[in-house]
């Protein structure tokens, strides 16, 4: 559908809604030949604040500020949620505005992966652990698609959150590694006034799931508190960490690991910089949640 076609209540005429790759590519030509900065968000859709502050910063950082939308088929395992992934464009389109958008990207399946498709893009070690082993071939479909992502709208610069911290030391890998021209920059995560991590899948949250699903944060926070007041054993640091989401009858834990920050390689000793990642599924609702110790919450 071309949204462009649509009567929608909200100013399309300040910012172009583009579904064509060719169409994107041009208009991504025009500011690389004047000097100009793109500024790129990659997103899946339904808008937060978590997005709205990587597009707030991309609107800092970029003379151009492209966001795209994309549901990306080849990121989600069979039996996971992409036909029932919120949407709700024009909820979208309006804070895209009000962040200062200037061109949202919203291509097709159909175009993104023709018939015929068959080239992935492969991140290797640090995508074997934490949510590269419960969801097999997922970093690969990011990887994918964020390269084709890159080729389309030529950014100078890639805004992505820490909430998907793994995600993000993957895609840094993989820029640095294909030496695609384009800067990283990790933002921190957004959470609601509660503690809870902001996702677009909250939404599928009844309300008392939204209360069993704070026992993420409120482990996170049990962990900063004993590695503040000096506890360094991972064994110790893990099994305070999971007691607290084990009181949480809905809660069932996938994993809860310290590794470093950098290399996402295992520790036995937590020290500043020590990242703790957590997945948990309240009832069929998979979040994930992190921190580093040492940095902000
Ligand atoms: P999506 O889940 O829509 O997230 C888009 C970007 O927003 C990611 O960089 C993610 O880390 C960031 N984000 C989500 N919640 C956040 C929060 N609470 N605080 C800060 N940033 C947050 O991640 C994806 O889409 C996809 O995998 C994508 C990279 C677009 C590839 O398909």
């Amino acid at each position: 559908m071309n949204f462009q076609q649509k009567n929608i209540p909200f100013p399309v005429d300040q910012m172009k809604i583009i579904n064509s790759i060719v169409h994107m590519q041009a208009l991504a030509i025009a500011p690389e030949r004047e000097g100009r900065r793109i500024a790129f968000v990659p997103t899946m859709g339904f808008l937060h604040e978590g997005h709205a502050s990587l597009l707030r910063e991309g609107r800092k950082r970029g003379d151009v500020l492209v966001l795209s939308i994309f549901v990306n088929p080849i990121q989600f395992g069979v039996n996971e949620d992409l036909d029932s992934y919120p949407r709700d464009m024009e909820r979208d389109f309006k804070l895209a505005d009000e962040c200062g958008v200037d061109i949202v990207f919203i291509p097709t399946a159909a175009e993104m992966y023709p018939a015929g498709f068959q080239t992935g893009v492969s991140v290797r070690d640090i995508t074997l652990p934490l949510c590269g082993a419960s969801r097999p071939g997922h970093f690969d479909g990011v990887a994918t698609v964020i390269t084709k992502l890159f080729n389309i709208v030529r950014p100078d610069v890639a805004l992505f959150g820490c909430k998907d911290y793994q995600q993000l030391a993957v895609i840094r890998r993989m820029t640095a590694d294909l030496n695609l021209p384009v800067e990283i920059v990790g933002m921190p995560i957004v959470r609601e006034a509660d503690g809870l991590a902001m996702s677009s899948r909250n939404s599928y949250l009844s309300a008392a799931q939204r209360q069993s699903a704070l026992c993420l944060s409120r482990a996170i926070k049990r962990a900063r508190e004993l590695f503040a007041t000096g506890e360094r054993s991972v064994a110790v640091l893990e099994r305070e960490t999971r007691a607290v989401i084990e009181q949480e009858s809905a809660a069932a834990i996938d994993y809860v690991e310290f590794r470093d920050g950098a290399m996402l390689h295992e520790q036995e000793v937590a020290d500043s910089g020590t990242l703790l990642a957590l997945a948990v599924k309240i009832g069929q609702i998979r979040l994930i949640d992190n921190t580093v110790f040492g940095e902000a919450f």
